[in-house]
């Protein structure tokens, strides 16, 4: 894993170019999508380049990693509606071919396709990733097994305690959501997890000076070969190269 510790703005800038790279020198263009708050500068900055032609959209398609059960695109929560409104809606990408684990359908066979999926596609080309302060990535909680697929996932109380954040009540997070699993993630061929805060230090601490364990979802990172972890000063303060 290579880290890389730079402010806010210098991080938006620096992925954002890398896909933009990437979408201008492919034919055709597989992203892997995350929700939350750390990816909506990298967002914005796509929007932007859109915006004045330095990109186009059209031969790219994306997979989500994630959706929380019963919150259809309606509710301002779901993560469908999240993509849309902060990055789908305001390029041209066809909206079709933007994938989004249903927040409805909850059979293993489902699953199962959304994984089929992404590989029948030719595979996830870069995956964008937030980190939770317990270490997850996507829902994988503490615990999960690093074999783990697309799957549903009961939140533990730490991510709805996270989450509330953007919701009216705590009562109002939903207790269970639809994942890509671990396994899933390692699958893409490049990986860029990004850090921003202080609320993200202990988990990026514990993800450089502890081994790969299924307690850290986050540290089976460790064991693909392309993987730019970015961190702001805050996320990184607690780490050794800081001291
Ligand atoms: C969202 C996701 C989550 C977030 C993580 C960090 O699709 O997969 O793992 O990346 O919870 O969230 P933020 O960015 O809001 O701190």
């Amino acid at each position: 894993m290579e880290l890389k510790v730079l402010t806010q703005e210098e991080i938006n800038e620096v992925v954002s170019n890398e896909i933009i790279e990437l979408i201008n020198n492919s034919s055709k263009c597989v992203l892997g999508l995350a929700t939350g708050s750390t990816p909506l500068g990298v967002y914005k900055k796509l929007v932007e380049a859109y915006q004045t032609n330095e990109v186009s959209f059209e031969n790219v398609e994306s997979f989500n990693l994630d959706e929380y059960v019963g919150l259809d695109s309606t509710n301002n929560q779901s993560y469908r509606y999240f993509m849309d409104h902060n990055l789908f809606n305001h390029i041209n990408i066809d909206i079709n071919k933007t994938y989004i684990p249903s927040d409805k359908e909850t059979s293993e066979n489902y699953y199962k396709r959304y994984d089929d999926k992404i590989e029948n596609h030719g595979g996830i080309d870069i995956q964008i990733l937030g980190i939770g302060s317990n270490g997850h990535i996507a829902f994988n909680e503490p615990g999960t097994s690093f074999d783990s697929l697309t799957h549903i996932v009961s939140l533990k109380e730490s991510t709805i305690k996270d989450n509330s954040r953007f919701f009216n009540s705590i009562d109002e997070v939903p207790t269970r959501a639809i994942s890509m699993g671990l396994k899933s993630i390692m699958n893409a061929k490049r990986i860029i997890l990004i850090a921003f805060g202080k609320n993200k230090q202990e988990a990026i601490r514990c993800l450089f000076e502890e081994e790969a364990n299924e307690n850290l979802p986050a540290s089976i990172l460790k064991s693909h070969p392309n993987v730019t972890i970015y961190c702001d000063k805050e996320a990184s303060s607690l780490l050794k190269i800081n001291a």
